[in-house]
């Protein structure tokens, strides 16, 4: 792709609570001023090192393409750190630089029946997704949450895919029957196309079942990134050879027979 990997400083137009309750539980909109980015495949992904890191944190921080349209670049941002934190105070007119697109997005196969799987803010490169797809009839999403519904950008998504369902994670004996849904869906599919994003257990589980009914399955991994570009080696996993690959240049987005996804990267 011939923008991928381009740095540029963005204005951020906005940074907006998601829903009534996003502020509450550290969920934001990010709006970047789009300075010309072409398209992107939904799964690429951005770094982004807004002014304000100065000196610490010196790295910048990886986030999915949620949305890209001619006007603007959004991103869908979960406070948990220093970094995100930080973004996530942002102010209209301050300036962020930020590399990308970048890496390797979900396959895209308009016929097929195609499932997605998404937890917490796996859900965010899901939104380009279904608003790139030709056919969004096509699509289906499961969505497994903890913060409240109203958190996420599922409602939007709900109105424009085939199938859209959610299950709330409020105990830990809600964890074997998610896991239950992801197995009857993941069988229902089988034959079709399943792209999955979320915590590392998820994909885990996800890869296991698509193993198990023999089906097509994609992972986008959520590996610490420092440099995004292939130059740190900090975002390495093994594949199924027991080989190093890089998750930023021939990731973040893997078949499921690449990788052993074993407990650690
Ligand atoms: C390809 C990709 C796409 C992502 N997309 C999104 C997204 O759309 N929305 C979103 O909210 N988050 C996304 N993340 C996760 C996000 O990058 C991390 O939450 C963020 O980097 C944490 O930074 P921090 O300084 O706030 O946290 P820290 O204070 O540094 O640490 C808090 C937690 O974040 C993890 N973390 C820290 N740095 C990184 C890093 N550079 N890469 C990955 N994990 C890290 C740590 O292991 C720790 O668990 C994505 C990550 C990757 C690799
Ligand atoms: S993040 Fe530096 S090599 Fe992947």
């Amino acid at each position: 792709m011939a923008l991928s990997g381009a740095c540029r400083d963005l204005t951020i137009l906005s940074v907006t609570e998601a829903g009534p309750e996003g502020g509450a539980h550290g969920c934001y909109y990010i709006e970047l001023a789009n300075p010309g980015l072409g398209s992107a495949v939904a799964g690429q992904f951005v770094m982004v090192r807004p002014a304000c890191f100065g000196q610490d944190p010196v790295w910048p921080r990886p986030f999915s393409i949620c949305r890209l349209t001619p006007e603007a670049l959004t991103l869908f941002v979960q406070a948990c750190g220093r970094g995100t934190d930080a973004l996530c105070r942002l102010r209209p007119g301050d300036t962020a630089t930020v590399w990308g697109p970048l890496g390797q997005g979900f396959s895209l196969e308009p016929d097929t029946p195609t499932l997605m799987l998404a937890g917490g803010v796996g859900l965010a490169p899901f939104v380009e997704y279904a608003a790139t797809h030709p056919v969004p009839a096509n699509l289906a999403l499961v969505f497994g949450h903890r913060q409240p519904l109203s958190c996420y950008p599922f409602a939007e998504m709900a109105a424009v895919v085939g199938r859209a369902e959610a299950f709330q994670e409020n105990t830990p004996e809600d964890l074997p029957r998610f896991i239950a849904l992801l197995e009857t869906k993941v069988a229902e599919y089988a034959g079709g196309l399943i792209l999955a994003c979320g915590p590392r257990p998820f994909l885990m589980t996800v890869a296991r079942l698509a193993r198990r009914f023999g089906a097509r399955a994609q992972v986008s991994l959520e590996n610490r990134m420092a440099c995004g570009v292939g130059g740190c080696l900090g975002c390495v996993e093994k594949n199924a050879l027991g080989q190093y690959v890089q998750t930023c240049t021939q990731g973040p987005v893997f078949w499921v027979e690449e990788l052993q996804l074993s407990e650690e990267a």
